[in-house]
């Protein structure tokens, strides 16, 4: 029999998620500016957890304060507030949504305002300036990252996802445009892929069997000199047997003159032909990210058998009920559509929408593109004198 959305699916773990349905990572920047989870997200997820998600992924949660890509971003290390994470995990997950912390590390694209910013080679780029971590420095992050998982698990969260997609650090290792390294972690695809399977490793042995451990790859780079799609499924074989309970994939990296997932417009799914050349390659479940507006796209690709859970981003932002209203025949959400083409600015206008959902406001101030990019600056800039306390504390207990 075919598969349906609302089929449950049990994981390799032996959880079981209650449909296909899941939102996709969006880094919501809501936390408080020390790191730590605010009630407005705690509205957030608890929206999306009525809404009748399986899974919500939250995006971008560092294990270090001195890796964020945003002064929102929650950062989850022994100098947390446990008390205010515990909360999170309570409130997203009153309904029976699991609740997973998307593991982050921004890498070479850490802003420059925490410090000079560190990725896999140094690069002196228009848009892009970054040191390269040494091997010790590299020998330390599956650990950090293990930490932030298995605080996740103690904190009550119910999974985590490895962030290995878009330009971010773990990405930026598979990708030979920031890996120029010709040691140990670069120099072939054999090396590049080192960093992410010992971090699959280690945060797998840093949790119990029973907590739920996925990743997040990029399909393509969408960039010349990316990582390619044929990379990409060296990628996928060689995490086979690794212990993980899904993979997921997206594509685009913010590396310089490429496009964002978060900021394309198209008219459908974009990695359903990937994961089914994944499918040949891996038993890991999988999960289609980017493009889908309808629901007899995300009908399709599971019916098909091309993904086994569907991921949404901005379609869970514009209707954070679409699992109950395509449950019961409602509408496809209305795409909203921009004149202005302005790099970064679909994403800031969705950004400035999960702000509205999580305050309980109807709608969003601000015109254009340009109005949600300066909107939101001016928010992150509260955020980021916050931030450098943080980063002082940081400083006494490394
Ligand atoms: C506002 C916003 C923030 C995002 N933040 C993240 C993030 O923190 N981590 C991540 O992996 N992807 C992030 N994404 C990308 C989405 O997870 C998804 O891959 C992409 O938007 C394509 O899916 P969609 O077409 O359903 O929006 C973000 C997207 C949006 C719109």
């Amino acid at each position: 029999m075919e598969p349906s959305l609302f089929d449950p699916i049990t994981l390799p773990n032996g959880t079981i998620l209650r449909n296909r349905l899941v939102k996709s990572a969006m880094s919501d920047t809501l936390g408080d500016g020390y790191g730590n989870p605010t009630p407005e997200q705690g509205r957030l997820y608890e929206t999306w957890d009525r809404g009748g998600v399986a899974v919500s992924v939250i995006g971008e949660v560092q294990g270090d304060p001195r890796t964020i890509e945003h002064p929102g971003n929650l950062v989850l290390n022994p100098q947390a507030d446990f008390g205010a994470f515990r909360a999170l995990a309570q409130r997203g997950q009153a309904n029976c949504a699991a609740l997973w912390l998307q593991l982050g590390h921004a890498g070479a694209l850490t802003p420059g305002w925490v410090g000079m910013p560190k990725g896999p080679s140094a690069l002196d780029l228009d848009g892009l300036r970054c040191d390269a971590l040494s091997l010790s420095e590299i020998s330390a992050l599956p650990d950090r990252f293990a930490r932030t998982a298995r605080l996740a698990y103690d904190c009550g969260f119910g999974g985590v996802q490895i962030h290995a997609a878009h330009g971010f650090l773990l990405s930026q290792f598979l990708s030979p445009l920031f890996n120029r390294r010709q040691d140990g972690y670069g120099g072939s695809a054999k090396n590049q892929m080192r960093l992410v399977i010992e971090t699959v490793e280690a945060v797998r042995a840093g949790v119990p069997e029973g907590f739920p451990v996925a990743i997040k790859l990029n399909a393509t780079d969408q960039i010349t000199g990316g990582l390619t799609q044929d990379g990409a499924l060296e990628v996928v074989a060689a995490l086979d047997g690794r212990g993980l309970d899904l993979m997921e994939f997206s594509g685009g990296t913010y590396f310089p003159g490429a496009p964002a997932s978060s900021d394309a417009v198209s008219r459908g799914p974009y990695f359903i032909d990937f994961a089914k050349m994944a499918r040949q390659m891996t038993t890991v479940p999988l999960m289609a990210t980017g493009g889908f507006k309808s629901r007899r796209q995300a009908d399709a690709a599971i019916r098909s058998g091309a993904a086994d859970l569907i991921g949404l981003a901005r379609a869970l932002v514009l209707d954070p009920a679409l699992p109950t209203t395509w449950r019961t025949e409602g509408h496809d959400p209305l795409f909203p559509r921009f004149e202005e083409a302005f790099p970064g600015g679909v994403t800031a206008r969705y950004t400035q929408r999960l702000e509205a959902i999580a305050l309980g406001a109807e709608t969003i101030t601000g015109a254009s593109l340009a109005d949600a990019i300066s909107a939101l600056a001016d928010r992150s800039e509260g955020q980021k004198q916050r931030y450098f306390k943080r980063l002082v504390q940081q400083a006494a207990f490394p």
